[in-house]
């Protein structure tokens, strides 16, 4: 792993990507921040090496460098998820590769469903913990403990000052950013009415298909994390509507642009 992370690093480094300071991974909901960032440069996930190649049709699969806000940031239009056949070392690679590059800090944004039945469509909810129910650990690899700590310690695995100055900039804005736990799962088939009752037992509030292990590993690389969620849809199950992917996606564009604040305000402040 040290190996092609040092090639693909290298092979970023000469094509520019040169100190950034933050690392941001636009999810389903989040993609066009792209349009404020001064692009410098731009590479596919498919000429980059060892990077899997990008597979989800509504994600574009670039890593592209430049500045937002004054800053110098990297940023994964498009991610992996375990749904298209990636394994969890595949899904958290480019991770590695942001924080081997320079990153000090990761922000994740994703879609999720609604687990809480006081959170509606639309809204974001800012992830204060999560579950990880995805069967396996980006961690569980021989040679993992060259890389960081193997027994990574998540008693706070999102920062907790990030998450204080996200909240001050909504209730700046009189936007709703609800706090809650994130449950991710692998997908990519929807939960059934006896999974929605489970993840509300468990103590999850929204529930989604990545984050996770990207999460798990910038907390072995020691990065600062914050994770925003906009709730596409609600998972009431004693209501349960056939969830349909256009919905999700329309609830997802309806809350970019307080999403889009959210970050690009939050990113004035690191
Ligand atoms: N379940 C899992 N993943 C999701 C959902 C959901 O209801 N909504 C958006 N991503």
């Amino acid at each position: 792993m040290i190996k092609l992370i040092n090639e693909t690093v290298d092979y970023l480094k000469a094509k520019g990507f040169e100190a950034p300071e933050i690392g941001i991974i636009l999810g389903t909901g989040l993609g066009q921040l792209i349009q404020d960032i001064r692009i410098l440069k731009e590479v596919s996930y498919n000429h980059i090496p060892n990077f899997p190649t990008a597979t989800v049709e509504f994600h574009k699969g670039k890593l592209v460098y430049g500045e937002l806000e004054g800053k110098r940031v990297v940023v994964m239009e498009g991610r992996f998820h375990v749904y298209e056949g990636y394994t969890l070392q595949d899904v958290t690679f480019p991770v590695r590769i942001m924080e081997k590059l320079g990153i000090k800090t990761l922000l994740v944004s994703n879609a999720a469903g609604a687990i809480n039945l006081d959170y509606n469509k639309g809204e974001l909810m800012l992830i204060e913990d999560h579950i990880n129910l995805q069967g396996s650990s980006p961690l569980a690899f021989t040679g993992v403990d060259q890389l960081g700590e193997r027994f990574t310690d998540m008693s706070a695995p999102y920062d907790p000052q990030i998450n204080a100055t996200f909240k001050t900039i909504a209730h700046r804005h009189h936007m709703i950013l609800h706090v809650g736990v994130y449950a991710s799962v692998v997908g990519p088939q929807l939960e059934t009415r006896a999974e929605y009752r489970m993840l509300k037992i468990l103590g999850a509030d929204a529930v989604g298909m990545s984050t996770v292990p990207e999460i798990i590993v910038a907390n072995h690389l020691n990065l600062k994390v914050a994770a925003v969620s906009v709730l596409t849809d609600e998972c009431d199950p004693d209501n349960l509507e056939p969830i349909s992917i256009p919905d999700i996606i329309s609830a997802a564009t309806k809350a970019e642009p307080n999403m889009i604040i959210l970050f690009k305000e939050l990113i004035k402040t690191l």
